[in-house]
């Protein structure tokens, strides 16, 4: 093989610039560069850097801020709703953020506590780690849409009959996972429940009360 044919093969390298301030202005940097990948596609930006041409300022710079959103309809408590979210959102945040329900609380955000437990299509799920943008045309439940009016629901009053709570702060969560736990079948006993409720923490302690409600709620008693 000929050393001519090797060297035209191999571009010469260039050196990567040293100084900022040498970079063309209109160099998109890497956070422009991910937005607009994002929101326009790699094609436009791709041949924007290879032509060495930048996007106009005015929508490279509302391209960056933009974060990627989505249009979602779902029923909460019985009422339809459609808004259009950040795709990040998680279904917590769309209750209590957008929504104006504040029941379902914020306690870990990471899945560890279950204070946020709502019901979707009737099962329990950590509303903290599911993104509201995969729930269109979803059925969700939270608390403030389990009693009937100024009936509460039975394991509310089971709550507060047994008094199955302190600060409060993690009973909307015990008592909508109380309701998933009954409604699946899996209250038939206090070990049954307390282990079909373990997601479920209290700081405070309740625990012999709580699972007591569920378990007078579940047979009627
Ligand atoms: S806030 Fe969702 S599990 Fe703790
Ligand atoms: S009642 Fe306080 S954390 Fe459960």
């Amino acid at each position: 093989m000929s050393t001519e044919l090797t060297e035209s093969a191999v571009p010469p390298p260039t050196n990567p610039p040293t100084d900022p301030s040498a970079e063309s202005p209109s160099a998109p940097s890497r956070r422009t560069f991910i937005a607009t990948t994002t929101a326009v596609g790699g094609a436009v930006v791709a041949g924007g850097l290879v032509a060495g041409s930048a996007l106009p300022g005015a929508t490279e710079a509302a391209a960056a801020e933009a974060p990627p959103s989505s249009r979602v309809s779902l029923t909460v408590n019985g009422e339809r709703h459609t808004v259009t979210v950040d795709n990040r959102t998680s279904l917590l945040d769309l209750l209590r953020e957008h929504l104006d329900l504040p029941g379902s609380k914020k306690g870990c955000n990471a899945g560890a506590c279950g204070a946020c437990t709502v019901l979707v299509g009737g099962r329990r799920v950590n509303s903290c780690l599911t993104l509201a943008v995969r729930l269109d045309g979803a059925d969700v439940t939270t608390i403030e849409g389990l009693a009937d009016g100024d009936q509460l629901h039975p394991l509310q009053k089971a709550f507060i009959e047994e008094d199955a709570f302190q600060c409060g702060y993690c009973t909307p969560g015990q008592i909508m996972s109380g309701v998933g736990c009954i409604q699946e079948g899996h209250a038939g006993s206090k070990d049954e429940i307390r282990e079909w409720m373990s997601g479920n923490l209290c700081r405070c302690g309740c625990y012999v009360k709580i699972v007591r409600a569920v378990e007078q709620t579940a047979h009627g008693k």
